[in-house]
């Protein structure tokens, strides 16, 4: 089975970016971290980030034909974007949002995600952990 591994917007950035509040792993260590796991659980990952959110839009669009779960961290686009929601809701694949952050731990405008109406579940707060717990509930979840 196939998973698809989004990251949004200044994601690009970890390891340098306030790493007091996303840790020292860079993204490179996040996607090996999810391609070690996903080898180990047998599914195929295919990782990738962007800035842009018409960018994801069309990759959760595209994911329809190429994959059969996604793992999700929208980062900012969580408490912003109605788009990517309805992107999710459009193709209708099991979806997890990860976030590295306990967002409900920071400012109130992150406390709410539009995402998460939407995803069967949520990890937040376990750093890049939370990668690999995601990928392992979705083997559980595509093998049942
Ligand atoms: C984040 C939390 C978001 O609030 C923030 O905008 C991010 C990263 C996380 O992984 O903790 O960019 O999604």
């Amino acid at each position: 089975k196939r998973v698809l591994v989004l990251n949004g917007p200044n994601l690009n950035l970890l390891g340098t970016r306030e790493p007091g509040i996303y840790g020292a792993a860079t993204l490179k260590d996040v996607e090996h971290l999810c391609a070690s796991t996903g080898k180990e659980l047998g599914l195929s990952v295919d990782f990738r980030q962007t800035n842009y959110e018409g960018e994801m839009v069309t990759w959760i669009q595209d994911a329809r034909k190429t994959a059969d779960a996604i793992l999700i961290n929208p980062a900012a686009y969580s408490h912003t974007s109605v788009a990517i929601l309805d992107a999710l809701k459009a193709v209708g694949l099991p979806a997890i949002e990860v976030h590295l952050s306990n967002i409900h731990q920071r400012e109130p405008f992150r406390h709410h995600s539009y995402v998460s109406s939407v995803a069967y579940a949520v990890i937040c707060g376990l750093g890049v952990t939370g990668y690999r717990l995601a990928l392992e509930a979705l083997a559980e979840k595509l093998n049942s």
